[in-house]
């Protein structure tokens, strides 16, 4: 079977290409200095192979790009948005659906200003940036449930984003079932590696959540990558597609939030899925308040074609195999050589584990975010920092949070690399690591209010973060 074997020639081929340049080593050193050893303030046409996210970045088919020509631009009305929303039923199974630009845009609303009342707690697997910030604004507090397995990157359990049910109940014993509003549930869990739940835990979760009458809620933004690991890894699935497993999946849930800019192979777009009207209702006014009329929620008729093209090609068994199987080569390809990753290898990015990678470097000199700015500066590659930058602050001491998980994520634009780029990362890395010790930690000069990893800005410890 496809889906078995370890890497997979792409199910498409390329008739457009972008061109890319390595810039020399002291340039490179000249513009992430400029960038304050942030890779997000990297500009683009410095870097050579971008890996800073899957999310708006993926090569769209020729499929897509025809529909584009069809879209209808109607303030109202529009053709386009009868097909986003049936390509979302057809694909999640929602009954209703809200369109939104992006994902913060529905976590937003749906968080922010309508689920989430001051003092509330929100179970979640994991947190993710945005989606803390927005319970956050909602006067909540989001409390990760996630099993244990998942904060040790060398653990091997299949699914490292299953909730643990125990800890469920701990939070509903403490804080009392009226002041938890939902149960939410993320896909491929982004900040513990692209893990992935299981569908026995997500049933298991659904019990739970019957018994105090508490709607779950769904990350979907990677939930087709996610449904292929259910496939794999089974049990009982091997035999079904994905696109069944992601309609099995969404009817134990009660509705979804969703970046289309991941699994949907688009630069834009966004949706909520639920399944109650009067629900649904509230969310499409605040959707006109506050993103855009209900017809186009922030997105033009082109973004809204290429959506409801690519969220059909996103679900299909053998270009997920393909994929997840990219991911898996440029995992395996570091693992030979040594490099400390989290495991298994997850489904949209390769998170190399920075605690171990320049274990010299404390915490409070931020591994993760020099070993991202060493990266660039060593090979062109641009990535991530996912760990006590991207926790941000305690929101009552204000001190730094050091999560268990200090990562840089390595992700994987969908359709866009080849192979080899791959092995040039891959050796690129293998080739620092075995330098790693020359690399020094980090001082932050400037640090935003919110989201402090997209603008924060750093010094080298040292003078230089590479030593000669
Ligand atoms: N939820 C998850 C799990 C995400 O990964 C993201 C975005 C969002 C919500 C918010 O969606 O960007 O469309 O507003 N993740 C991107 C990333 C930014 O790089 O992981 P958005």
């Amino acid at each position: 079977m496809i889906w078995k074997e370890k890497t997979h020639a792409p199910p498409f081929k390329m008739k457009m290409i972008e061109s890319i340049r390595l810039l020399s080593k002291e340039e490179r050193g000249r513009a992430i200095e400029g960038a304050g050893y942030n890779t997000f303030m990297l500009n683009s046409r410095d870097v050579y192979i971008d890996l800073l996210t899957d999310s708006g970045t993926g090569t769209m088919s020729n499929q897509q790009w025809s529909a584009i020509f069809l879209a209808d631009e109607a303030y109202g009305g529009r053709e386009s948005c009868f097909k986003f929303k049936k390509a979302v039923q057809d694909i999640f199974g929602y009954k209703y659906i809200v369109l939104t630009n992006q994902g913060r845009a529905a976590e937003h609303i749906l968080y922010g200003k309508t689920l989430v009342k001051p003092g509330d707690f929100v179970p979640r697997n994991m947190f993710f940036t945005t989606s803390k910030f927005h319970i956050e604004q909602g006067g909540g507090t989001l409390v990760e449930v996630i099993i244990d397995e998942a904060y040790d990157p060398q653990n091997q359990h299949p699914f490292k984003g299953n909730i643990d049910i125990k800890k469920l109940e701990d939070l509903f014993d403490k804080v009392g079932p009226d002041k938890v509003p939902f149960i939410n549930m993320e896909t491929d869990v982004n900040m513990a590696g692209g893990q992935p739940f299981s569908m026995e835990n997500l049933k298991k979760v659904r019990e739970f959540a019957d018994k105090y009458d508490k709607m779950i809620i769904l990350d979907v933004c990677r939930a087709m990558e996610n449904s292929f690991f259910i496939k794999e890894r089974g049990p009982g699935y091997s035999n079904k597609s994905c696109a069944e497993i992601l309609l099995e999946m969404c009817s134990y849930s009660d509705g979804c939030m969703m970046s289309a800019k991941k699994d949907a192979i688009v630069n834009m777009g966004g949706f909520i899925g639920l399944n109650d009207k009067e629900l649904h209702q509230k969310l499409e006014n605040l959707g006109i308040e506050y993103i855009g009329s209900k017809d186009y929620g922030g997105m033009s008729g082109r973004d809204m074609e290429a959506v409801a093209v690519g969220l059909r090609e996103g679900i299909k068994d053998d270009y997920l195999a393909w994929r997840i199987g990219q991911v898996r080569l440029l995992g395996e390809m570091l693992l030979k050589g040594g490099v400390p990753i989290v495991e298994p290898i997850g489904g949209h990015a390769v998170y190399l584990d920075a605690k171990k990678f320049v274990n010299h470097i404390p915490r409070e000199q931020f591994p993760a975010q020099a070993l991202a700015a060493a990266i660039y500066i060593h090979c062109g590659v641009r990535s991530m920092e996912r760990g006590a930058v991207s926790a941000g602050r305690d929101k009552k001491t204000r001190k730094n949070i050091f999560p268990p998980l200090e990562l840089v994520r390595l992700t994987i634009p969908r359709r866009v690399y080849t192979n080899d780029h791959m092995r040039f990362v891959a050796e690129s890395i293998i080739e620092l690591y075995k330098n790693r010790d020359k690399i020094n930690g980090l001082k932050m000069v400037y640090e935003p209010e919110h989201l402090r990893f997209f603008t924060g800005r750093f010094k080298p410890i040292r003078g230089k973060l590479i030593s000669d």
